[in-house]
């Protein structure tokens, strides 16, 4: 890989989507969460141009880019965005577009290519879009797989590509189903949830236990190929989720049809409170079932293969 500058070429990188198995919210409070990339992905390219542009994006990336590489200037370029993740739907869209930015960047202004580095610095802009994110989607969608996520505290955080994938016997049946984009951004529901914790801690004490109990039980669940407790787990992990007001009655309706029809689903990422929730990750032995119900309701759904690769230099 050609180290010097490479200002004279064209960069493309990709990045995948993500999905939270369990976790969301608790991990923001140091529990560990289980995320896995979603085979949607976000192109970005960048070359060379002469006049000097920017976007609202590019002005939160920049400072952070001159700031942490020691940077006076950035020489001018020309950037470009294809991607085929929904924004705002609980897939990690800020995540993803930050990674790519700075894998782009790095490629670009002929500096080493450094994976934790360029985690590093999407998190720098994770946090101006979110406020107080843990991490975990800029983790997952740049290193890929399956990955365990715990923020032990603002300095450490485990980051654990898991050396193994969901077996063919889970993974052939997950469907996503589009909620509808929520009103609600991911900062104004982990806020929600902070207040939650001021008024009612024993709300939140339990959740947090009990998340972080099934979420350890899912790591195995997930290894051994274990269907029947895989759905039992789901459904615990979003019971929890709803008990602390993340997921809108609308989609919570939606959930308990699946789970009656023999599933599991759960919101993955912040939820909603008002209506949709972004997307849901459904699981049933047979997916058409998920996808009848989906019909029904007139909502978009699309099935997926999880634990696809991270971020990836494609030119
Ligand atoms: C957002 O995708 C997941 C949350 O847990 C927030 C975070 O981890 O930063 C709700």
């Amino acid at each position: 890989m050609k180290q010097l500058n490479n200002n004279d070429n064209v960069v493309v990188v990709s990045v995948p989507a993500k999905i939270h198995l369990l976790g969301e919210h608790a991990v923001v409070y140091g529990k560990p969460a289980l995320l896995t990339t979603v085979d949607r992905r976000i192109t970005v390219t960048i070359q060379p141009r002469h006049s000097v542009s920017s976007t609202r994006m590019t002005d939160i990336f920049e400072p952070i880019l001159k700031k942490e590489l020691g940077l006076k200037e950035i020489p001018s370029y020309k950037l470009e965005i294809s991607s085929n993740i929904p924004i705002g739907c609980g897939l990690g869209s800020s995540a993803a577009i930050s990674v790519a930015y700075f894998g782009a960047m790095l490629l670009f202004l002929g500096q080493h290519w450094d994976l934790g580095k360029i985690n590093a610095l999407a998190y720098k802009a994770e946090k101006v879009f979110h406020g107080n994110p843990s991490g975990g989607d800029n983790a997952t969608v740049c290193f890929g797989g399956l990955v365990w996520f715990q923020k032990v505290n603002a300095d450490k955080k485990i980051i654990k590509q898991l050396p193994f994938s969901i077996p063919e016997n889970l993974s052939k049946n997950f469907v996503l189903i589009n909620t509808g984009k929520p009103v609600e951004s991911t900062g104004e529901m982990v806020g929600g949830v902070r207040l939650l914790s001021e008024e009612k801690p024993e709300v939140v004490e339990k959740f947090l236990t009990q998340q972080e109990h099934v979420t350890k039980e899912l790591l195995n669940v997930i290894k051994n190929g274990d269907e029947k407790n895989f759905i039992r787990i789901i459904k615990e992990g979003e019971k929890n989720l709803e008990r602390i007001g993340v997921v809108s009655a609308f989609v919570s309706s939606i959930i308990r049809e699946i789970e009656n029809a023999g599933g599991a689903a759960k919101i993955s990422g912040g939820g909603g409170k008002t209506k949709g929730t972004g997307m849901l990750l459904a699981y049933h032995k047979n997916p058409d079932v998920i996808k009848k119900i989906a019909e029904e309701k007139k909502l978009s759904y699309f099935q997926i293969k999880l634990g696809v690769e991270g971020l990836r230099r494609e030119a």
